[in-house]
């Protein structure tokens, strides 16, 4: 597999590919905000999670005004043909909540709001970490290549966001970090197939382009 900063690097130095690249991150960051909604309960709403979510749909928004700040227009909406890699990159969001859930029901026997609260706490954590990671490596090809996108607001809140979820996660279970390990370890194999398949368009509409 390619270097996620080499394969950042190709994304980045071509306009289209590089606003379908902002679309799909702004598509994450919005499914990633309706599965805080969805996963909200009365018992467990608090100060902290409508922060959370809101700062999430800025995300989605934001990323989007980035995209319409390099080719205004070009991809209006989140049909898949104004995506990278469509499929693999909602599949990602949606298998990590499911598999945790699981894990919370069979392993701790979790059900109810308590479930609900305590998957949005681990998919958050492991969805974190990688965002860190790779907002970071996109930054800097951003920086790099003199780019008018920058993430870096986005940056600061993610790491705010992990913090939260530290503090409550150690509220949750003196065993946290056993079953944080479990999470991202599948986070972790999701994020390699995504990454897999982002590759795969990439070259694709490289090569079609070169023999245009
Ligand atoms: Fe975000
Ligand atoms: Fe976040």
């Amino acid at each position: 597999m390619m270097d996620l900063e080499s394969l950042l690097m190709l994304i980045v130095t071509d306009d289209i590919m590089h606003a379908k690249f902002l679309n799909t991150l702004s598509l994450q960051e919005n499914i990633g905000a309706r599965k805080i909604s969805a996963s909200e309960t009365l018992e467990t709403t608090s100060c902290m999670v409508l922060k959370h979510a809101a700062e999430e749909h800025r995300h989605a928004f934001y990323l989007k005004k980035q995209m319409e700040r390099l080719i205004p227009g070009e991809c209006p909406t989140y049909r898949p043909d104004y995506l990278l890699a469509p499929f693999s990159s909602k599949y990602y969001l949606n298998k990590l909540d499911l598999e945790t859930s699981r894990y919370l029901r069979n392993t701790l026997f979790l059900k109810g709001a308590e479930l609900k609260f305590a998957a949005y706490l681990l998919v958050t954590y492991a969805i974190e970490l990688r965002a860190d990671l790779l907002y970071s490596i996109y930054q800097k090809v951003l920086h790099m290549e003199g780019s008018r996108v920058s993430v870096r607001s986005i940056i600061l809140e993610e790491q705010g966001h992990l913090e939260e979820m530290i503090v409550q996660l150690k509220i949750f279970s003196p065993d946290w970090e056993h079953h944080a390990k479990q999470i991202t370890a599948i986070e972790t194999h999701l994020y390699v197939d995504w990454i897999k398949d982002l590759a795969i368009e990439v070259y694709a509409l490289k090569n079609a382009r070169e023999n245009f």
